[in-house]
């Protein structure tokens, strides 16, 4: 140890007072390059000392407004320069929407970029070399001992005066701590080649193993839950039928469920005879027959069926319901004319149920005998 440089000159004190007081005269008398180790943090140190509030926070400001900085700049040039686009009918830079995009940007680089600094920067890692390594003294203070020393660069460095100041606090032990040139030096060492081949290599590693297990390894053919099936979708072409369409008609004479078929297609005259209404000229049919009545043919036929159609002449008048013919008629006959529907007027059976159809014709009964009541009806 004797061919070494001193670093400094240290003293070991066995209470938390006695350092206290000890730094608190260091401090008095004006030395500036000293510093205290403990066990833990102890109490009235940083007034002792004078410390000044690390600088740190400033490091965590700059880094925290920068970040919201990014944040104003990324979401102002995508959504008004790159690719502006109106939502809602909003302005293209709708701030209130970007605010958590700015504080996650600010918390983000804060926290990340002040810890890189604090050890990169203040702490000068990856340089973990410092002359206290490895000695007596670092192993008391970090057991159960308090510690002082005063670096020999220190301006007011004086081994006599600090040696009599320690006693006069009660230190214990009063030695000072030398270092070897080659093992130890100050500078920082992020810009070493070395550090940085390291920093790119665990990059690549992570990376790539990463990359290798979940893309390699793990990988599994997205789950498409019940996307892809081993089935024709409408408008589909397949080629297992000769016409190639996928969609196809249904077998001949399929009947839906529910659904009766017409069995009077141009046949009016059977179907005059053959049907019968099968609706009790109940207030509810009646009603039943106005609502769907005003609905479909009110339009054309008007409100009681005159034939003073509200289409303006965009349609051709129909004729009156309430002419001799169609009062002759029977209720099959109007039904089939609703079902099949006659020349230019259309058919309403995918309007209107069979009840429906059959209610339509009680109503139309109703409105004729409005006008043309019979003897009895005036009794
Ligand atoms: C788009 C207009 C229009 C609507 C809506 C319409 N009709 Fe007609 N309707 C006509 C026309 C036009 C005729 C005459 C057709 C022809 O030239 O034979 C007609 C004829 C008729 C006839 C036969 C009259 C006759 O003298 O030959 C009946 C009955 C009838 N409609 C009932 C209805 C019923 C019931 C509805 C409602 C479900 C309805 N129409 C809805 C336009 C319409």
């Amino acid at each position: 140890m004797s061919d070494k440089t001193i670093f400094a000159y240290s003293a070991l004190f066995d209470s938390p007072d006695d350092i206290i007081h000890a730094a608190e005269e260091v401090k008095k008398q004006g030395f500036e390059k000293y510093d205290v180790n403990t066990p833990y943090p102890v109490h009235g140190m940083d007034d002792a000392m004078k410390l000044s509030p690390s600088k740190l926070g400033y490091v965590a400001l700059f880094f925290g407004l920068s970040g919201m900085l990014a944040a104003i700049i990324l979401t102002y040039f995508t959504s008004v320069v790159d690719y502006p686009q109106v939502i809602g009918g909003k302005p293209f830079y709708a701030f209130p929407g970007y605010v958590p995009v700015m504080f996650e940007l600010t918390v983000l680089s804060a926290a990340v970029l002040t810890v890189a600094t604090m050890l990169l920067i203040f702490f000068k890692l990856p340089n973990n070399r410092h002359p206290l390594h490895d000695t007596n003294y670092m192993k008391a203070v970090s057991s159960d001992k308090y510690g002082l020393y005063i670096e020999i660069e220190d301006e007011k460095y004086d081994e006599a005066v600090i040696k009599s100041l320690f006693e006069r606090f009660n230190a214990k032990v009063i030695e000072p701590i030398y270092y070897d040139d080659t093992e130890v030096e100050h500078k920082n060492r992020i810009f070493e080649p070395k550090f940085i081949i390291g920093l790119v290599l665990i990059a690549v590693i992570t990376s790539g193993t990463t990359y290798f297990t979940l893309n390699k390894l793990m990988f599994m053919i997205p789950f498409s839950w019940m996307m892809d099936q081993d089935k024709i979708v409408p408008q589909e072409s397949y080629e297992l039928f000769a016409d190639g369409f996928g969609m196809r008609n249904p077998v001949e004479g399929t009947i839906a469920r529910g659904q009766l078929p017409y069995e009077y297609y141009q046949k009016p005259e059977e179907a005059a005879v053959a049907l019968i209404n099968p609706l009790f000229p109940t207030a509810e049919n009646f009603a039943l027959g106005k609502k769907k009545y005003d609905i479909y043919c009110s339009p054309c036929h008007g409100y009681h069926g005159e034939g003073d159609s509200r289409m303006r002449g965009q349609f051709p008048n129909p004729p009156s319901l309430h002419s001799e013919k169609v009062r002759d008629w029977t209720d099959g006959r109007i039904y089939h004319v609703i079902t099949e529907g006659q020349n230019v007027m259309p058919s309403y059976s995918t309007q209107l149920s069979r009840e429906e159809k059959w209610a339509t014709v009680l109503y139309i009964r109703a409105l004729q005998r409005s006008l043309n009541a019979k003897e009895s009806d005036l009794e």
